[in-house]
């Protein structure tokens, strides 16, 4: 059996015996210990005793539609949302559902992604509990050759709403990392379906690193940081909640003003506004030089010897210069 209605059911401050969790969800004992012996999988640790039954080491919180839906107040009504113990990536079970019609607002969130798909053919990975991963559906009127600022913009919300979550040092490194100064809180993929002209579909795909044990953060390809780490206490589905309520009020906004509308506060987010960087090219050279800002469309505008240069995001990436 699948070890999450029992994960479900352990608390970290007592023990639960084995014969009354056996009962509520009618299986065997023997059942239950061998559900909870894969727990240890999941990167989760379960005590034992034998008199006494079993405890979470440490405390779970557990992702929960009612608490989000609580949190998003008068913004709930944008939003279906569903929370999912385990799927294979959030952004492709929706991806899935566009064909269908499912509506704008469907959101997937989920525990645990088997199959997590980063920028680039990257995966990516989030421990149970320690890393909040979710994807939105949006439909746009707008054609998907209209939608360059929308990485940026998606972007945008999660910094205001870390921002307002008091995380005063999260910020954006272009096109939509959102970092810290020891580095990556999350990540943004979106994915899109359409014609040129419309309209379209988008899934955006959200994973922020909430808590970072050291052997995770050892086993990440590159420096990453955590929210905690920046003060954050509270659980997720607040956390949900706040990027879910940022992305109604800007979603229509760019759909109706597209990005220049948000220039000017996206910059005031971008931890590289006026310094030096470098870009690196998908043909392994580099551009050295200011970051100016960004265009109307998105692209990063740098000025090097030759004056300013604007580079679309698809394969260039960006670094700090000391
Ligand atoms: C990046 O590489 O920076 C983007 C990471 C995006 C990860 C999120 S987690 C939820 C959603 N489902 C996925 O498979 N990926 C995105």
């Amino acid at each position: 059996m699948s070890p999450y209605p029992l994960l479900r059911r352990l608390s970290h401050e007592h023990y639960t015996p084995g014969p009354q969790l056996a009962e509520a969800l009618g299986v065997s004992r023997a059942s239950v210990s061998l559900a909870l012996k894969s727990a240890s999988e999941l990167g989760v640790q379960v005590l034992v005793q034998k008199s006494r039954g079993y405890r979470l080491a440490q405390p779970l919180s557990w992702l929960d539609e009612t608490r989000v839906a609580q949190a998003l107040g008068e913004h709930a009504r944008y939003f279906d949302l569903h929370c999912f113990d385990e799927i294979d990536s959030t952004n492709s079970a929706l991806l899935a559902r566009i064909a269908d019609g499912a509506p704008s607002g469907l959101c997937y969130a989920a525990e645990r992604q088997t199959r997590g798909r980063g920028r680039r053919g990257r995966s990516w990975q989030g421990e149970l509990g320690d890393s909040l991963m979710f994807s939105l559906l949006w439909r746009f009127n707008l054609g998907v050759a209209d939608l360059s600022g929308l990485s940026l913009v998606v972007g945008l919300a999660v910094a205001r709403a870390l921002h307002g979550l008091g995380l005063k040092d999260a910020a954006l490194k272009w096109p939509n990392d959102i970092i810290a100064p020891g580095g990556k809180l999350g990540g943004i993929l979106i994915e899109l379906a359409g014609d040129a002209l419309g309209p379209s579909a988008v899934v955006i795909g959200i994973g922020l690193n909430v808590r970072l044990s050291d052997a995770q953060r050892a086993a990440l390809d590159q420096p990453a940081e955590s929210l905690a780490a920046l003060g954050y206490v509270g659980e997720r589905n607040a956390l949900l909640a706040a990027i879910l309520a940022e992305l109604a009020e800007l979603l229509p906004r760019f759909e109706q003003q597209g990005f220049t509308a948000f220039i000017a506060d996206w910059q005031a987010c971008h931890a590289l506004q006026n310094r030096p960087a470098r870009l690196l090219l998908p043909n392994g050279t580099s551009v050295d030089g200011l970051v100016r800002g960004v265009a109307a469309n998105g692209a990063l505008q740098l000025e090097g010897p030759d004056g300013v240069q604007e580079w679309h995001s698809g394969e260039v990436s960006l670094r700090a210069r000391p």
